[in-house]
């Protein structure tokens, strides 16, 4: 699906606490280390950048960044399982960086783990690069696993 038409489809809006039990379930289904309920209560109470992408009323996918002066850093970005690998990633990561541009922001991070094929995929596509390495920064079942540190210039 083209992000034109994702952009005539869905909706790109602050989460609000009404959300947050459909981006639990979300959460849940996508990682084995998920975020607990507070910490996105907190996130929205601490005025973190919190949107989701919401797709005839029900909530497809979620980004959580801070933004500390220029700099953005992408915490958390999800879409729902069954609706992966129709370009909702790339057109909500878009959206982000339309939005944090008009904030004056000039560059975004994030960290990825490097067995992460689809979010390394989405990420290079949309102009990330490597800038570093977090060592340990993952739990995984037998240890941890390093991080890559993604970053782009914004205003470019
Ligand atoms: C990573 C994630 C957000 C991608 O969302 P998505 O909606 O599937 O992404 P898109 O459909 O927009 O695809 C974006 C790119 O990723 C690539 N991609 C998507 N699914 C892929 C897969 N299973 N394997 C490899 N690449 C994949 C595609 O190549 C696509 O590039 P294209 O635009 O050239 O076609 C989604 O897989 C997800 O929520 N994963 C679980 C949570 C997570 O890992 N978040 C990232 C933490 S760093």
């Amino acid at each position: 699906m083209s992000s034109l038409q994702n952009s005539l489809l869905t909706d790109y809006t602050s989460m609000d606490k009404i959300h947050v039990n459909d981006v639990l379930s979300i959460e849940y289904e996508s990682y084995n280390y998920p975020w607990p309920e507070k910490i996105f209560y907190d996130c929205i109470d601490n005025n973190y950048l919190c949107r989701v992408l919401v797709l005839n009323s029900c909530v497809i996918g979620y980004v959580i960044s801070s933004i500390v002066l220029d700099e953005c850093h992408v915490m958390n970005l999800c879409i729902k399982k069954k609706f992966r690998s129709l370009g909702y990633g790339g057109y909500l990561l878009s959206e982000l960086h339309n939005e944090i541009k008009k904030l004056d922001c000039r560059v975004i991070f994030l960290e990825c783990r490097p067995s992460n094929a689809s979010a390394l995929s989405l990420y290079k596509n949309a102009g990330y690069n490597e800038v570093g390495l977090r060592k340990n920064y993952y739990p995984v079942s037998n240890g941890h696993e390093d991080a890559l540190i993604l970053a782009k210039y914004v205003q470019e």
